[in-house]
């Protein structure tokens, strides 16, 4: 039997948090729904359980409740949070509403440094609270192992049971020794070693999309982003052949990546692989538009009119498959700098129509990006893509500002490889969250060997950021800088000038459109 750790969900936003860090120790971990049965979570013989936090007070009528028998099964328990609050409702101790809410960082002082949770951890350690109800009376042979200032019990442990309790989020960034925590729960209290690895992950999730999928074919829009890319190297591990994959070239692509995608996946992984060439269509449904709405939403409606035709020609498939990431699920986005923050709102997920009538398959559903690049590369993809910056859906035509043209997407295009060529060269590339060109639609005044010119200006972008949410202008190295400015005037015809983009977002945005 696979060593498994049994997540019971009680409704938090962090239990996909919980499960990423039970995978940080090398260690499997399943989230099953609060009120499974203590016979079938007996079954797995999982090695420990954690209870994740949840919305609800204990005492709510609509608490979810788990069954009482897992206290009973003999297996090492975590309560966090909310999980804390059911041992003692279920363990003769008492909560009760707190006069104030706590959230936010607190303070813990460790009272048993014999408490296992805290090896290899100092007496005082930030953690972060959410929670309204607290404890007042420690359940039946517990004991106090970490106090904050508004709680005498925010750890709590019955050693002999192996059950612990935290009114802390240990899982989230903003408990910043919160994974020690954790580690130890898993290795030290039930005794988990280190045996699991991206590779595993891939055997299981091999196993789960051949029995979703059965001998149905399964249809997938790739578009060279990390997260379509890795999804189609994974069902292509899993079904092979079952698989048709989707490329639609809008036109607003950067220099080579049609021809990228084309090789690693065509060519490389051998792929079924429909190209479909919609320069022109996109073309012309942008012609005299320079309203960045109007451009985002034709490109949008566009797409949607080449993918669905490209689906028929690929043949009856009852599936769709998605590279959606767990921070695209989730509803809310909760705290700030926590893993679960990362961009939703500009997500493509969702976008195609209704009338499409495909089953869903997202073998990614509950990773987070940066998991997606290990598994991207177990995989065997190549670091272009693995590693790439991101890229917006619409393209090259919001860098373009004002009417996207042939000529000036041509423009745009070249100058945008300069930047990725130089970044690339000077090592830089891989160390920010984007780095661009962007055409403005503004010409000026130059002069070049005897001749007056009259052309345009493009501006480089190049950004740090977690997440997308906020940014922060690179301070690029001069050097690189005048390399950029002297290659681009150069190299690209058409261009006369270079300006550096040095505003943040907020209030700008990364993408000027
Ligand atoms: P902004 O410009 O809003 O962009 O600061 C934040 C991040 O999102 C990317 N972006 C998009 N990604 N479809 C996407 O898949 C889009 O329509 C889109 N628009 C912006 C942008 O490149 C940045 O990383």
């Amino acid at each position: 039997m696979r060593e498994q750790v049994i997540i019971l969900d009680f409704g938090s936003q962090y239990t996909q948090v919980i499960a990423r860090r039970i995978r940080e120790c090398k260690v499997y971990s399943t989230i099953l729904k609060y009120d499974t049965p203590a016979a079938e979570i007996a079954a797995l013989q999982p090695k420990g359980i954690i209870l994740s936090g949840g919305p609800e007070s204990v005492y709510s009528r609509k608490a979810p409740l788990p069954d009482r028998k897992i206290f009973e099964l003999g297996v090492p328990i975590l309560g966090i949070c909310y999980g804390l609050q059911l041992m003692a409702k279920y363990l003769k101790g008492k909560v009760e509403p707190g006069q104030k809410r706590e959230y936010g960082k607190g303070m813990l002082k460790v009272k048993s440094s014999a408490c296992a949770l805290f090896k290899k951890l100092p007496r005082e350690l930030q953690v972060w609270n959410s929670h309204g109800d607290k404890l007042t009376r420690l359940p039946a042979g517990f004991k106090t192992a970490a106090v904050t200032e508004n709680s005498p019990y925010a750890a709590i442990e019955n050693r002999k049971l192996k059950f612990f309790g935290l009114q802390f989020h240990p899982e989230v960034a903003h408990t910043p020794r919160g994974k020690t925590i954790i580690q130890n729960f898993v290795h030290q209290v039930c005794g988990c070693g280190r045996k699991w690895t991206m590779r595993s992950y891939i055997d299981q999730a091999v196993d789960d999309i051949r029995t979703q999928v059965g001998d149905e074919h399964v249809i997938l829009g790739l578009s060279g982003g990390v997260d379509s890319s890795v999804a189609a190297a994974l069902l292509h591990r899993a079904i092979g052949n079952q698989l048709t994959c989707i490329f639609v070239n809008n036109g607003v692509l950067r220099a080579h990546e049609a021809e990228v995608v084309q090789e690693v996946f065509g060519r490389n992984f051998k792929i079924k692989l429909i190209y479909e060439e919609a320069t022109d269509q996109f073309l012309k449904k942008l012609k005299g538009v320079t309203d960045p709405e109007t451009k985002r939403k034709r490109i949008g409606k566009t797409f949607i009119d080449v993918f669905q035709a490209a689906t028929k020609r690929a043949g009856k498939a009852k599936f769709l498959a998605q590279g959606t990431l767990y921070p695209d699920v989730i509803e809310s986005v909760p705290i700030a700098g926590n893993p679960a923050a990362l961009i939703k709102s500009h997500h493509n997920v969702g976008g195609l129509p209704k009338n499409m009538k495909f089953k869903l398959v997202e073998p990614l559903r509950c990773l987070f990006k940066d998991e997606v690049r290990l598994l991207g590369k177990e995989l065997g993809l190549p670091d272009e893509i693995v590693w790439r910056q991101p890229f917006p859906g619409p393209g090259l035509a919001v860098r373009v500002l004002g009417e996207v043209t042939r000529e000036r997407l041509e423009i745009l295009r070249n100058a945008d490889r300069i930047v990725v060529e130089t970044m690339k060269n000077e090592g830089w590339y891989y160390k920010v969250w984007q780095s661009f060109a962007v055409l403005l639609p503004v010409r000026s005044v130059g002069v070049m060997g005897d001749e007056r010119t009259y052309d345009y200006t493009i501006a480089v972008r190049a950004v740090e950021s977690q997440d997308g949410m906020t940014a922060d202008w690179v301070k690029l190295p001069h050097g690189i800088l005048e390399t950029l400015s002297s290659r681009i005037i150069n190299e690209v015809q058409g261009v006369n000038r270079v300006c550096l983009d040095i505003s943040s977002k907020p209030p700008a945005t990364i993408e000027w459109e």
